[in-house]
């Protein structure tokens, strides 16, 4: 149902709101709330309002539903009825209203991608955007052209665009007596194991490519089960090959039955969430108010969080288990790329994105002179991992942590105060003239904006920051 982020895992920054909205929860109406919801859902009401029927819905049919009595949001090519769901909204009506009858996806990403709408809104779908006649960029494919089975011909390919036309991805299969290969042709070079998520449970068959700011789907109903997989890949050609141990010997007719995504190539932002089933193998105190949660994905899912990145958790209300998403995030590893000076401004949780960044940079850029973190938190108490990032300044010559408190205790012998621009010119230095740097801020939304703002005053350029926001 909704979308929980776990209490104490700190939450990613992406959930961080746009800068400037007073967005916030909105107290709603006794019976109102998502419990409510749910069993308005499961009444048997006709919440579409279209007696069961589902039908296509051109742009022009979608602006005439923009009133609360009568709301209609499309999301992800797909069209919801709101209108039902308006006094249930926890962001309230108004926030719902800014959408409607337009294509809200991008409003809805900013906002709460986590948001498990289409499940919340399951019995809300009136149907699908109607495909533009002349529009050539077909982003999602019809479902009644995609229900034709594969044959192991290479099927039509799903296009971007004319221009885009030679760089979709496509994909082909064959079958020796005990394995199913499939093969991608990605048509990019330097493919690696961080751009292939790969997910094949009970005869489904999900593998995505992240080509730049686009993806690659391949998912399938396979033709029989399989026991076990493997991926391989020709980084250099860009090939990805993923094979599939057959559970019984027998000869495949066909790979299977397409699902809705199966060879699509569309811009990442515009795939929804994928999520699969994680056991929680560890809880740790990290300090009074966190805890590290260790997840172990299940032997059907083979993925690499990548460097800067981060993952969505979803809780299915009353249920025992987390799932969790594809990686996400901005973050781009060429950015550290001959780097040589490497800054970390974070503000409590906001430390979360920069561990891994940090141990890439000191482990894989040679270039890397210094990298310097300095921590905001309230109290000594609140200071996640000190023990760890003392160790490695010690360990360490390249590195240095500065830890600044704005509730310090009488003792307190370091720095105190919060963000400025006086605090980040002492700290923010270039260890030679012209030296590559880069600064990763990542913190509650005013501290990132304040940051961001105090650089650009110090002269930083663009290039030369990163913001751990959505
Ligand atoms: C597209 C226009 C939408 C806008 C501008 C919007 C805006 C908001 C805002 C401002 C909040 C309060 C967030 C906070 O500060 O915690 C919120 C919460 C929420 N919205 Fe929306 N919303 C939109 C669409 C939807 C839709 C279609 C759903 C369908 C299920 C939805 C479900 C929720 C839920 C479940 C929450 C609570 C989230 C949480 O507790 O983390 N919203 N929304």
């Amino acid at each position: 149902m909704l979308n929980v982020p776990p209490p104490a895992f700190p939450a990613p920054r992406s959930q961080q709101r746009a800068a400037g909205s007073s967005r916030s929860k909105v107290p709603l109406k006794p019976g109102r709330s998502l419990m409510d919801w749910i069993r308005l859902t499961k009444s048997g009401k006709d919440l579409a309002g279209l007696k069961g029927r589902l039908i296509e819905v051109t742009e022009d049919e979608l602006a005439k539903h923009n009133k609360k009595e009568d709301c209609w949001i499309c999301i992800r090519g797909l069209v919801y009825n709101v209108t039902p769901y308006m006094e249930y909204h926890p962001g309230g009506e108004d926030e719902l209203m800014q959408a409607a009858g337009t294509d809200g996806t991008d409003l809805f990403d900013q906002v709460h991608r986590w948001v498990n709408y289409e499940s919340m809104l399951k019995e809300c779908l009136v149907g699908r955007m109607a495909l533009k006649p002349v529009a050539v960029p077909k982003e999602i494919s019809s479902i009644s052209e995609e229900k034709k089975q594969l044959n192991g011909m290479l099927p039509e390919k799903k296009l971007l665009g004319v221009s885009a036309k030679d760089l979709t991805p496509s994909y082909d299969w064959f079958q020796t007596d005990g394995l199913i290969t499939v093969v991608i042709y990605t048509k990019q070079k330097d493919m690696n194991a961080e751009l292939v998520i790969v997910d094949c449970q009970d005869k489904r068959l999900r593998g995505e490519i992240i080509v730049n700011e686009h993806s690659y789907v391949l998912e399938v109903d396979l033709d029989h089960e399989v026991e076990d997989f493997f991926i391989n890949i020709a980084e250099k050609i860009g090939k990805v090959e993923i094979i599939l141990k057959k559970k019984d010997n027998v000869h495949w007719k066909m790979l299977g039955q397409p699902l809705e995504s199966h060879n699509t190539f569309i811009k990442r932002k515009n795939r929804g969430l994928f999520y699969r089933k994680c056991k929680l193998v560890s809880k740790t105190e990290v300090t009074h108010d966190t805890k590290l949660f260790c997840f172990m994905l299940p032997k059907s899912t083979c993925f690499q969080v990548p460097a800067g990145q981060h993952v969505y958790l979803k809780q299915i209300i009353a249920g025992d288990c987390i799932s969790i998403s594809n990686p996400e995030g901005n973050f781009k590893k060429s950015q550290v790329q001959a780097l040589e000076d490497l800054f970390f401004l974070a503000a409590g949780t906001g430390f979360t994105p920069m561990v891994k960044l940090l141990n890439f940079a000191l482990t894989e850029v040679s270039s890397l002179r210094t990298a310097k973190l300095i921590f905001f938190n309230k109290t000594e108490d609140d200071i996640l991992w000190r023990n760890q990032l003392e160790q490695l300044a010690l360990k360490d010559e390249r590195f240095e942590v500065q830890f600044v408190l704005s509730e310090a205790a009488k003792d307190w012998m370091g720095k105190q105060g919060r963000i400025s621009s006086s605090l980040l010119s002492g700290f923010v230095k270039r260890s030679r003239k012209d030296s590559k740097v880069l600064i990763c801020i990542c913190g509650p939304t005013p501290f990132t904006e304040q940051g961001v703002q105090y650089l650009k005053d110090l002269g930083y350029s663009q290039e030369e920051m990163h913001a751990f926001t959505a």
